[in-house]
């Protein structure tokens, strides 16, 4: 046990460490440290072992095929994912086990038994075949956080047809972006979510991402909010409820090929053009499932809550995927964590008695400036260990969730890993890792890291560098949707055969992997990805905009900030209303999330004599730092006069 040492002042230069308690160890699924050496000597066998826990119509000839940076996982094999989530649980007595506990914003809330997941997905199935969905078909999700969305999913694996969901957050705009690049015939979306107590227009975004030239044929509408019963359009719109009332409650699951495509998932790279991330089905469904159990620990009887959104990656892979394959209960929420108050994620922990939270950084920082009074309004003991994820957590906030949160007896569990690793990568094992904060520890094992310098040597032990993987893992992207160039270039150029994770990272003496935020133009906000080009796009869409730049700048609570430095045509004049009109304008144009915190306009934006602008100066100026090195700038005066402009005195 480690003694509590009391004020949070005392912790913020934290270098104690937290092994496993005694009683965390005997109990836990895996706490032999063997099983690294194990993976290593035979990552194959390892993942096998994974994989055999399964249910497969035909088992595979061969675990793996790499041909880099192609890989093939479980070559031969077939099986259906929501066969895997679903069916194997009816032969036993998980049938009638809580599969997914739903709370709705409002307080409204509904329990579904693995049977009753079972029998409407399946009727989903059905409509959708009904609506000519085929094996193979894209369908594009377009939800909120209600039971459908994770029911569509599986529906869509059930008959081989891959998702594309799309996070409710986003706009019109970029909602038509993905259903082209994808070609989607079929949308599923609903007439709205309620968020802060108010109603998300998903129908309206939906509307209008299809007018025009769309592939879209057929609009399914979920009736959440009873705000859009005149807008259905005859021919093209029709009723989820209506879509099942009559289908047959079962659904023969496609036999589908390990590599089939499962689903593909919009992520921000360094251009402006979102990347389709493409997940296939058997080394997926082996890596979620196998990390699901083996880093939350996964027990029979665990109330498991993720409080991501499913329309990221983490929901994907830990609210659907991972949790259903190994039949445990899971907790999903619909709204905000300060609807009505700010005690909503513990008056929803005490409720449904939660042992295991997987959450963000941002909102811990969030919680912790709340102050400790919210969770203290309710009993959580019934936790056992929490989980961080999505962007560094800092050794503050680490502390205090193993604290306030989990009362000092909760291992955390800080995961690395990304939309294009499918699973989680880097990460503590509960049952055997000592745990530093602000550390994500360890590769998971079978799982091969390093951290290089620019020419690709190890950098060792204490030195920084870029974060690669340097084997293949089941659950690795496949390919950017329908740009097999695109994939080679952002992941595997920098150096030969060898994963490029975008992150810098330093390892230190005692092996420990420490991430350090992205090294491409690439701002993590709340733990949501977005591209600075993104934004400048759609910054530069506005009439009254030249030209844009945009950066991360370090915040407090949702780990960067975006800022945009602007310059303006010449007849338009700065003002606050124009800086309010550029915000609103990225937000309608991409989403909410993207909404830069500060606009500053520049007379002109620094930029290296073969015209790059020099982003870097411009995080310099944003953080009221010193200016680095300024030699290779064309005009050294455009900086200078923004330093004077926005800077913090020197
Ligand atoms: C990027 C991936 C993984 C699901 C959510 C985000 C950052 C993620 C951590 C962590 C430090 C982290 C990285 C990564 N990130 N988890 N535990 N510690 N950084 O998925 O949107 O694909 O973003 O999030 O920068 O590259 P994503």
């Amino acid at each position: 046990m480690v003694e509590n040492t009391g004020g949070i002042e005392a912790l913020l230069h934290e270098d104690r460490t937290f092994p496993p308690s005694e009683e965390f160890r005997k109990q836990a699924n895996i706490s032999d440290p063997n099983v690294y050496e194990e993976a290593r000597r035979d990552p194959e066998a390892f993942w096998a072992k994974f994989a055999e826990e399964l249910d497969w119509f035909k088992k595979w000839d061969k675990v793996l095929e790499w041909n880099p940076p192609f890989a093939k996982w479980f070559v031969g094999g077939k099986l259906n994912v929501s066969y895997n989530c679903l069916d194997r649980h009816l032969k036993s007595a998980r049938k009638n086990k809580a599969a997914i506990i739903w709370e709705g914003e409002p307080g409204d809330w509904a329990v579904y038994t693995y049977r009753d997941l079972y029998r409407e997905v399946c009727k989903f199935a059905n409509g959708l075949k009904s609506l000519g969905v085929k094996k193979g078909d894209r369908v594009t999700i377009y939800l909120p956080m209600v039971p459908e969305l994770p029911i569509a999913m599986l529906a869509c694996a059930r008959i081989g047809a891959p998702h594309s969901v799309v996070f409710g957050g986003f706009s019109a705009e970029s909602l038509r972006d993905r259903i082209n690049d994808s070609q989607s015939r079929v949308m599923i979306t609903a007439d709205g979510g309620y968020r802060r107590g108010n109603v998300v227009p998903l129908k309206q975004n939906a509307d209008d991402s299809v007018t025009g030239e769309t592939p879209v044929e057929h609009v399914v509408v979920v009736r959440r909010t009873g705000t859009a019963d005149d807008k259905m359009m005859s021919g093209r719109d029709i009723w989820w409820h209506d879509l099942v009332a009559d289908q047959p409650l079962t659904c023969e699951p496609e036999h589908m090929d390990s590599e089939d495509m499962l689903y593909m998932l919009y992520t921000s790279g360094t251009t402006g053009k979102p990347k389709g991330i493409v997940h296939t089905t058997g080394g997926y469904l082996t890596g979620t499932y196998a990390t699901t159990k083996w880093v939350f620990d996964l027990k029979e009887d665990d109330v498991y809550w993720c409080t991501a959104d499913i329309g990221w990656v983490t929901g994907h892979s830990y609210i659907v995927y991972g949790p259903l394959a190994n039949g445990a209960t899971s907790v999903m929420y619909e709204g905000s964590p300060d609807y009505p108050d700010r005690d909503r994620f513990w008056s929803i922990v005490e409720k449904y008695a939660c042992t295991i939270l997987y959450t963000a950084p941002t909102a811990i920082r969030t919680f912790m400036r709340w102050g400790e009074e919210y969770p203290a309004k309710h009993d959580m003991s019934s936790l056992r260990l929490l989980g961080s994820v999505g962007e560094p957590i800092n050794p503050e906030a680490w502390v205090w969730y193993w604290q306030t949160i989990g009362g000092g007896r909760c291992p955390v569990v800080d995961t690395w890993w990304q939309t294009e690793t499918g699973s989680i990568l880097i990460t503590p094992l509960p049952g055997i890792t000592t745990l530093k904060p602000g550390s994500a520890t360890h590769t998971f094992p079978g799982v091969e890291a390093d951290v290089l310098d620019e020419a690709g040597n190890s950098v060792g032990p204490g030195g920084g560098g870029y974060l690669v993987l340097t084997k293949p893992w089941p659950a690795m992207l496949r390919n950017i949707y329908g740009d097999p160039e695109r994939f080679k270039e952002t992941y595997w150029s920098k150096y030969p055969n060898i994963y490029f994770a975008g992150d810098g990272a330093k390892i230190d003496e005692e092996g420990y992997y420490w991430l350090l935020g992205r090294v491409d133009d690439v701002i993590n906000v709340a733990a949501h990805r977005v591209s600075t080009m993104e934004v400048e796009s759609a910054l530069v869409d506005n009439p009254k905009v030249a030209e844009a730049a945009c950066i991360g700048r370090t915040d407090e609570i949702k780990g960067q900030a975006i800022v945009a430095f602007v310059t303006i045509k010449d007849n338009v004049t700065a003002s606050d209303a124009l800086i309010a009109e550029l915000k609103q304008h990225v937000a309608t144009k991409i989403g909410p999330i993207c909404r830069p915190d500060d606009i500053y306009f520049a007379a002109e934006l620094p930029k290296t004599r073969s015209g790059k602008i020099m982003r870097r100066l411009l995080r310099d100026v944003a953080e009221g730092r010193t200016l680095g090195d300024t030699t290779t700038l064309a005009d050294p005066a455009v900086v200078q006069s923004l330093k004077e402009q926005y800077g913090d005195e020197d």
